[in-house]
């Protein structure tokens, strides 16, 4: 292995216990925890043993041999990596006996391996190979003569590795990677003996198996036979930074491995907390989209969304954008403009928005796409618990004795935490899953949900309250607890109402779908079952009553006492890389950092006195609100960081209306993306491996995000933020990303121990990091909750305003897929087209039979909103009337369908109900044709510019 890239493999996966045992190994005295190998506590040791079927993510399998020790006592040569230490052991790790016998070994691998060292890819980063030279060996008794693999067939179908068996040493580190850390069961090995070769699925191409690409084979693999293209064509890597993956709220850490200034390939990081060297198939493959030929690298202008673009310098679009946003303000009055950033940008960056709206532009007209995901999560866990995030690590599922999901579908959205989960499952702990579709965990390979409540999209908040009926008619509450840590009033008030009869499970059954039997006793089972934990997503939020749901959530935790420890809590799935951490730096239009409210004066007063500036006192416009004031004629100007808000917001042509309403339309973006076709200024942006910064993921973990190549485009999307406020009179001189982080630690108190050098030093941190916490604090509302007494608070039902009817009998639901993310803008740009090229509607068998539809049939989608076309899958996932599609492909529309309506306390849109009607079709809808023709324009214009370019030779 490459040195300079080589972390420590200490052979066999840490054990926990609280007895430990010390023994001699190689006259070293070494103390281990009881149940360690003796691989492992040799590399305590610094001593390395030799071996091949071992590595330190997977439990020992003491298949190659290689790694025999003798101990003193002992007959025979045990494998080191099997072998428990025990108190007094004294155990050798090198005698000419030893030696001989792993050079033995050594031998028949290698009789049967191509000798192609010299051109092979993994050369330099092959245990093979180092194991050969580690045991001495020179020459190979048996010859290569014999029979052998070596002219056994490549697999290339998986667009990112390459299978080639005719390096397969059989030791089975795939198949236990994909059993063990991935939880897909994808690999077997077939065949007997000599015979016996790695074959995903039914002895099928990676490709047609079960395989789901998260490289975790290809990252246990110790020899070229499982191998990253990537690597295969640019050759091993030269040098390595550590950062954090730009895609879902899991937040994994990575090893960018480079050569150059071009990355060779993403390693899943080892220490990195939040995935503990896993991966999925869009941090480890897909990262492509940064250097993809579409990144526009230079800055444009345009007075009208008809007129061509034109390639100017920074200074002049920078100039530009200021100017037109004074002229507005002059003209239509202070208010007239605003921002939004993106929960997919750095906290640093994010900052720097909020700060340039609220300083520069003189008001609070920020918003954040998390007010179409999580908002609801952030109002409803304030007003129970006392704060706007998650209680618990990823890590603290290892101790859950029953998982609920509700509204999240972890498998494809948060796929590390998923195969965490998965693997808890595997060991017993029992999993209640909430959603309308059947997905993935409800019965995986190991995997069966103990109960599958069904429900009927917009019903959560029915079945929340049912599911506290139970728990509170029938005596199952922790009542010293909520004695101890809850506010009685609000307690008494809350069992009053969840008690009445019209709560029961059997009189809500009509509305939620759910059986009451199944209600009874999942809710028996949560709140009796040891440590329960909820795990929720955007089932949960994208509703009208998504905030009600929040709170319904946290109050069964309350009750039950499951909040505070390890194995339980109330956790967010969010979405975004960096959801969390948007909001907890003063992204929405109410709130500066810290969630505290912009009324608040004495809050108010240190931002005032820090930044120069006095601050408005009243909240500014949401997102739709924006949208609304535009087409009033009140609202003129945006700036638009890394958001794509035609695509993701709902009811698409009212966006489109309200962005054709406004004077001044800056984005900032890698590509020319939907609401770019409607902007005036373009500001090329960066990716994630081009500048410095920290995403905040799901467990309020903080994480560096690294800069491995210079920017494209020159600059960094903070900088390009601190010279719009420069230009606009309103000057910031950050030289660095960390001087930010500073400033956002001196502001916010639960950021305030927060700073580079403490990330640098342990790995990451979760917040609130202050005096009275210095590390951070991984599990939250351990002796108290932080608002003082926990609230409950009533969550009456009420039905969504969207209903079907005769002519609207179906209810649409959305949501999203595991190789797609968001938008699609980075993952389309990708291979990851490969497995979800397009987005398709999911229906029921029987729906499909009703109108005709057969599996691949193009379909019309309409709701009250609008209409769209998709291609059909008919799946028993869904239960009939209800059908199901992803928003990942501009084309395809699933925002022209959605409503405006929205959730009461936050807006957040209610993505997940609208009211449909499916028939066949067999042309797309005119808003399609409408899309495709305002995108051919929009590109002719950008070719234009092209053009213009080389004309003049820019
Ligand atoms: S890539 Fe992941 S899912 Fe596919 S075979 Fe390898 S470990 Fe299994
Ligand atoms: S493919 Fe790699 S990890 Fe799997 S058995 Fe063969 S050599 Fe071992
Ligand atoms: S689970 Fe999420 S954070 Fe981790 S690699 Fe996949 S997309 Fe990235
Ligand atoms: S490493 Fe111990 S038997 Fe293979």
């Amino acid at each position: 292995m490459l040195d300079h890239l080589k972390e420590t493999d200490y052979g066999t996966p840490k054990r926990e216990s609280e007895q430990e045992v010390t023994l001699e190994i190689d006259g070293n005295q070494v103390t281990v925890p009881k149940g360690t190998s003796l691989m492992r506590a040799a590399v305590d040791a610094g001593i390395q043993v030799p071996k091949l079927c071992a590595t330190d993510s997977l439990e020992p399998f003491g298949s190659c041999r290689l790694c025999l020790v003798e101990i003193d006592g002992r007959k025979g040569y045990p494998a080191s990596c099997t072998t428990p230490a025990e108190p007094g052991m004294k155990v050798r790790t090198q005698s000419p006996k030893l030696q001989e016998l792993r050079k033995g070994v050594m031998e028949l691998y290698i009789s049967d391996h191509p000798l192609d060292c010299l051109t092979c890819s993994a050369n330099g980063n092959c245990e093979l190979q180092d194991m050969a030279g580690v045991t001495g060996l020179r020459n190979v008794r048996y010859g290569f003569d014999g029979a052998n693999h070596l002219k056994a067939e490549k697999d290339e179908s998986n667009p990112y590795f390459t299978y080639d068996a005719s390096k397969c040493i059989v030791c089975n580190r795939c198949v236990r990677a994909c059993e063990e850390t991935q939880g897909t069961f994808a690999l077997t090995i077939s065949g007997r003996g000599f015979e016996s070769r790695v074959s995903p699925g039914m002895d099928e191409p990676f490709m047609e198996s079960e395989c789901v690409s998260c490289g975790a084979c290809v990252e246990a693999c110790p020899t070229a036979t499982l191998q990253e293209k990537s690597v295969i064509w640019l050759g091993q890597p030269e040098h390595s930074k550590i950062t954090t993956c730009a895609y879902c709220g899991v937040g994994c850490g990575f090893k960018a491995e480079m050569k150059g200034n071009e990355v060779v390939r993403m390693v899943p990081w080892k220490d990195g907390a939040a995935n503990e060297g896993h991966s999925c198939v869009k941090g480890r493959f897909a990262w492509g989209y940064a250097t993809h030929s579409d990144r526009i690298t230079t800055p444009m202008i345009r007075k009208k969304i008809t007129d061509p673009w034109q390639a100017v310098s920074w200074e002049e679009a920078i100039a530009y954008a200021a100017s037109e946003f004074k002229r507005i303000q002059a003209k239509y009055g202070r208010d007239s403009i605003g921002g939004i950033v993106s929960s997919r940008c750095t906290n640093e960056e994010g900052y720097l928005v909020q700060k340039l709206v609220r300083a520069a532009f003189g008001n609070n007209n920020v918003d954040t796409c998390a007010r179409v995901c999580h908002s609801p999560t952030g109002y409803g866990l304030k007003q129970t618990l006392g704060e706007s995030a998650g209680t618990q690590t990823f890590k603290s599922v290892e101790k859950s004795d029953v998982i609920l999901v509700m509204g999240a579908n972890p498998t494809d959205g948060h796929p590390v935490f998923a195969s965490r989960m998965k693997k808890r499952l595997r060991e017993g702990a029992k999993l209640i899953v909430i959603d309308p579709r059947k997905i993935d965990i409800v019965k995986s390979p190991h995997i069966k949900a103990e109960y599958h409540l069904q429900l009927r999209p917009g019903t959560n908040v029915a079945v929340v309250t049912a599911l506290a009926h139970v728990i509170a008619t029938e005596g199952l509450m922790a009542d010293e607890y909520i004695d101890e840590r809850c506010d009685n009033k609000s307690f008494r008030e809350w069992r009053e109402f969840v008690s009445r009869p019209e709560n029961s499970p059997e009189a809500t059954e009509a509305i939620t779908g759910v059986p009451a039997a199944d209600m009874r006793a999942a809710a028996r089972l949560y709140a009796t079952g040891g440590n329960a934990a909820i795990y929720y997503g955007l089932g949960v939020t994208e509703h009208s009553q998504g905030s009600t749901t929040v709170m319904g959530i946290a109050n069964l935790a309350m009750a039950t006492g499951n909040v505070g420890r390890e194995g339980v809590g109330v956790n967010p799935l969010r979405g975004q890389n960096n959801v969390q951490g948007s909001c907890d730096i003063g992204s929405f239009p109410h709130e500066l950092p810290g969630y505290r409210h912009v009324s608040d004066t004495t809050v108010r007063n240190e931002f005032e006195a820090a930044w120069g500036v006095s601050l408005q006192s009243e909240p500014g416009l949401r997102i739709p609100n924006m949208f609304d004031a535009a087409i009033d004629g009140s609202f003129m100007g945006l700036y638009c960081e890394g958001e794509d808000i035609v695509q993701s917001d709902p009811d698409t042509q009212h966006v489109a209306h309200a962005l054709e309403a406004m004077e001044c339309i800056v984005v900032q973006d890698l590509f020319l993306n939907e609401t770019a076709k409607y902007a005036h200024v373009f500001l090329p942006g960066s990716s994630f491996l081009e500048k410095d910064g920290t995403f905040t993921n799901a467990e309020r973990r903080i994480s560096r995000v690294r800069k491995v190549m210079p920017p494209a485009a020159k600059y960094a999307d903070w900088e390009v933020t601190v010279m719009l406020s420069n230009a606009l009179g309103y000057p910031m001189s950050y030289k660095h990303p960390k001087e930010i982080m500073a400033e956002i630690a001196a502001l916010t108190p639960s950021f305030s121990g927060v700073s580079y050098e403490l990330i640098e030093k342990l790995g990451s941190v979760q917040w609130p990091c202050n005096a009275a916490a210095p590390n951070g604090t991984p599990t939250m509302h351990i002796d108290h909750f932080v608002r003082g007494k926990g609230k409950f608070i009533i969550t009456q039902y009420v039905a969504s305003d969207e209903k079907v009817t005769r002519k609207f009998p179906l209810i649409l639901t959305t949501g999203r897929i595991l190789s797609q993310y968001n938008v699609g803008a980075q993952t389309r740009r990708t291979d990851n087209n490969q497995w979800h090229s397009e987005d398709r509607l999911e229906i029921h068998p029987v729906d499909a039979e009703d109108r005709g539809i057969q599996d691949g049939d193009w379909v019309g989608i309409q709701s009250r909103a609008g209409d769209t076309v998709l291609r059909a899958i008919v799946s028993e996932r869904m239960q009939p009337g209800v059908v199901y599609t992803t928003f990942h492909f501009p084309e395809s529309g699933a925002n022209v369908i959605t409503t405006d309506n929205s959730d009461w306390a936050t807006n957040c849109p209610e993505y997940k109900v609208t009211a449909v009607q499916v028939m066949p079709v067999s042309q797309p809808s005119e808003w399609q044709r409408e899309f495709s023709r305002f995108d051919k324009v929009q590109a002719e214009l950008l070719e234009q510019r092209h053009a213009a370019e080389a004309v003049t030779g820019k």
